[in-house]
Order: structure tokens, then sequence, then C-alpha cells
């Protein structure tokens, strides 16, 4: 015991992590040092997490300004929103989250079919972020599948329990639309039309769900569920059935920033700017830095749907946006780009993908 108590992160074996055996006790390897990240800068006020009630990008025309307006502010400022009416049964977001939890019930042995650190493969079964690789491990456990076009892909997605395929991919494939809406109206604030993206994403535009499982962890404060990271995406969508998200509002505390904790409020989606936005915008809409902190007694699922364009189609900054004033600011990259990053880095120390896609004046 008091040997495993020190270990470090390459003792656990695959499969075998403290959270998936429920271990009484915070294993120093999941350890957070409090230099990680400045402790004044963390604040609970979530009263200023913008809500967006998205029905009306179907109304008027005038309706539909005002919206793409306070999209548009969401997307400078925040880089996050929430939306309301955005059309989705609750039902189906009920059901996905059950047959998530579901899967994370099932013994090791099914689990450990999809176990894989091979950060390529369309379907795998992981813990933290890279299981026992990274310096620092994370309190989570992570299915991830492809899910667009879903044909292609839910022939390899868990057959337990067995109505998993049937509603996760109902789930998938409405938020998909929904994600090409938002697409639009986010196309549209910058100016560049409604159709700007719209085919490239439609025709061979990716969907990763990460389906996320955060068991209670015995000492909440010392771990994470996630470490402070952006999503390499253009956006991605998030269902959670708890509290636990926490998003960097970089304009805070006079350009210090602080956390804000994102309410759960049943129904309501939550929408990150990705990288990929981030570049499409040439900067003007960031990329939202966010975490996950943990709770001590109950188990919290969450489902991040991650949208962008086909695996090697690259995103560029777009010529419209580019003048004297403003040069190019990043680099075209892919969703492929992005796993070659990922091999290579360690996200726990802070690397981020948008750093190396940036241009230095
Ligand atoms: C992610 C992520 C947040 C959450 O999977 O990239 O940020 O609430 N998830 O689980
Ligand atoms: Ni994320």
């Amino acid at each position: 015991m008091e040997n495993e108590k020190g270990a470090s992160s390459s003792t656990f074996k695959m499969g075998n992590s403290a959270q998936e055996r429920s271990l009484p006790y915070v294993p120093d390897c999941y350890v957070v040092p409090s230099s990680y990240e400045p402790r004044d800068a963390l604040d609970s006020s979530s009263e200023s997490v913008p809500t967006i009630d998205i029905s009306s990008l179907k109304g008027s025309d005038d309706e539909r300004r005002g919206v793409i307006q306070e999209l548009r502010l969401a997307c400078q400022y925040f880089g996050f929103f929430q939306i309301v009416n955005h059309g989705i049964d609750q039902s189906i977001l009920d059901d996905a989250l059950a047959v998530a939890k579901g899967f994370f019930e099932l013994p090791a042995k099914e689990k450990k079919k999809f176990m894989s650190n091979d950060v390529y493969a369309p379907v795998r079964y992981t813990t933290s972020l890279k299981d026992g690789l990274d310096k620092i491990q994370f309190w989570r456990i992570f299915l991830k599948h492809y899910a667009h076009p879903l044909h292609r892909w839910i022939h390899l997605w868990p057959q337990n329990p067995p109505e998993y395929r049937e509603k996760m991919g109902k789930f998938c494939e409405a938020v998909r639309v929904l994600s090409l809406e938002i697409m639009e109206a986010i196309t549209e604030s910058l100016g560049l039309g409604r159709q700007y993206l719209s085919s490239r994403m439609d025709k061979n535009g990716m969907q990763v769900m990460a389906v996320n499982c955060y068991p209670p962890c015995p000492d909440p404060k010392t771990a994470l569920g996630l470490p402070p990271h952006s999503d390499y995406s253009c956006i991605t969508i998030l269902l959670q059935n708890l509290t636990g998200l926490e998003i960097f509002d970089l304009t805070a505390h006079g350009g210090s920033g602080r956390w804000v904790h994102v309410p759960e409020v049943k129904g309501v989606l939550k929408v990150h700017i990705g990288d990929h936005v981030e570049v499409l915008s040439n900067g003007l809409y960031k990329s939202v830095i966010h975490k996950v902190t943990l709770n001590e007694e109950k188990t919290r699922i969450s489902l991040a749907s991650l949208h962008s364009l086909g695996m090697d189609d690259k995103m560029s900054v777009p010529s419209q946006l580019v003048n004297d004033e403003n040069p190019v600011r990043y680099r075209e990259s892919s969703f492929n780009d992005f796993l070659d990053f990922l091999v290579k880095n360690d996200i726990s120390q802070g690397e981020r993908f948008i750093d190396t896609l940036r241009i230095k004046d």
C-alpha cells in the first residue's frame, strides 16, 4: 500500500487506474501541484456565462441578426456560450447520458475490449489524457469514438449496453445537425456568409464523441478531472449530468482572468469555441480554456461532441479577414495535425495546439 501511494504514473497498468478501482485515496501522480494554476484567479461566480436562445436563428431576419450579434460577443469575450431552445428532445439527451453511464458500469472485461492508447484509433477507451504516459494523471475515464458519417463508424461502437448504438447514434445525429446550424451562424457573424464552411463540413466534416466519466474522488481538491486545455475542434457541443466544468474568463480582473463555474440546468447544452474557430476568425474569437473539477460523492458523466473539418482538410485564415492591420496570425492545420501534436506533447503540462499555430510578429 505504502509503495502504491507514492506510485508514479508508470506503475499503473492500463485499465487499472485509481479512478477505475475507486481507490479511497488520491495517489501522488494525480496531485496537481499548487504552482499549476494561479490560485488567486479562482472565482466561483457563474452569473456571467452567456446563454443564447438559438430558436431565433430560424426566425425573421431581424431576429436572426440579433442572435448573431449575441453569438459574436460570446465568441469574442468568452469563446463559450450555453444554448437553450436548441430543438433536441430531452429524451434524446437523457437516453444518451443513460447509455454512457451504462457503458462505464460494465465489468472491466467488457470495457477492456476497447482499450487503446493509440490516439489515431477511431474507437478507444482509456483514462486520464494518455493513460499512464503524461506527467500528471487525471481522474477521468473515457470512451472516444468517431460519429460521422454514422454508418461508417457505428458498427465499431460498443454493443453493450444493448441500446448504446441506437441511443448514442440518435444523440450524435441530432447534435451534428445543430453543429452545422451553429457553424453557419458563426461564419455569418464573422462576415464570411452562412455557406462559408457548410458544404465542407457537411460533406466530409468529422464528429468525434468524447464520452467522459468522472468517478467520485476521495479528495477532490487535490486532483482534477481534466486540466486546463482548449479543444482542437471548430466547436464542441457538451452535455453533462452534473456541474464540474469551469471556463477561464480571460478578460476578468483587468486581464489576469478568473475561473467561472458553468451551472447545470437540465436540457441546456454548452458550446465551446475550439482552436480551429480561433484560426478561422484570425484570433478575434477565442478558443476557450476549460477544466473539469471533481466531486466527492457523485459520478459525473459528460458527452463532448467535437466538430471539425475532415481529417486532412486544413483550416486556414480566410483572405477576407486579412488586411494591412490584420495580417495572417495562424498557420493552417487539420485534425490529423492535432493528433500528431497530441502524440508528441503533454497537455497536462499546459501545452496547447493553438500555440503551435501562432505566427509570431
Ligand atoms: C473534453 C472536455 C469537459 C467535460 O472532453 O475535451 O473538455 O465536462 N470535457 O467533461
Ligand atoms: Ni475540452
